[in-house]
């Protein structure tokens, strides 16, 4: 399948009053969320959803939302010696997922450097070290393409937890 331009892709809010009821991925829950429950959790404040679009086509949509990462399953080489807290701050992927019409053309990477973006926005001004995630077993190999580790304590868990540690990204800016 042909990958789409990132210049013809817009990364947009999610609003009220947005037709969501032709976005289909194959995973019902992710359906689900985006359609009954992401709007409220935005007015809520506990989280925000971002719509990719391409054309009149909501191609995927990406949630974010804080969370921190406990010190000791972050492996030494990615961790500050003699930090003085039990956790790291971050942002967490809390949803992704891409239209199935959709998949294999690079939408799923362009949500992925839309949140890399917006994780290194906030931590210019608000200290935020590391993106984490929740993953799908299946979708394990998404993440690590995108430099995500796997955390060992949760390697066998239903959503193995993971995260990207930003500080080379931003350091070699
Ligand atoms: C996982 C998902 C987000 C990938 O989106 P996508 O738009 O199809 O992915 P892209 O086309 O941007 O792929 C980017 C790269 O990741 C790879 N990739 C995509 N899905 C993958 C998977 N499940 N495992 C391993 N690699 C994967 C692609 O091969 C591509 O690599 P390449 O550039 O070397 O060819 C999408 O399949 C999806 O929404 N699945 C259902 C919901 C889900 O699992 N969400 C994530 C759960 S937290």
């Amino acid at each position: 399948m042909e990958k789409i331009l990132y210049s013809e892709l817009q990364n947009l809010p999610l609003k009220k009053g947005q037709n969501l009821a032709s976005f289909e991925s194959t995973n019902t829950d992710l359906n689900d969320f985006l359609k009954n429950d992401a709007l409220v959790d935005q007015e809520w404040l506990v989280s925000k959803t971002y719509l990719c679009c391409w054309k009149k086509s909501i191609t995927g949509y990406i949630t974010l939302v804080t969370d921190t990462l406990e010190v000791k399953v972050v492996d030494e080489q990615d961790g500050i010696k003699g930090y003085p807290y039990h956790k790291y701050p971050c942002v967490r992927i809390a949803r992704l997922a891409v239209d199935k019409t959709f998949e294999g053309r690079g939408i799923g990477r362009f949500l992925m450097l839309a949140a890399i973006g917006m994780a290194m926005d906030v931590s210019s001004k608000i200290g935020c070290r590391y993106i984490t995630v929740d993953s799908k077993p299946e979708s394990v190999g998404f993440y690590e393409k995108h430099g995500f580790k796997l955390i060992e304590k949760y390697k066998d868990s239903d959503f193995p937890k993971m995260y990207l540690n930003m500080y080379p990204i931003i350091e070699r800016m």
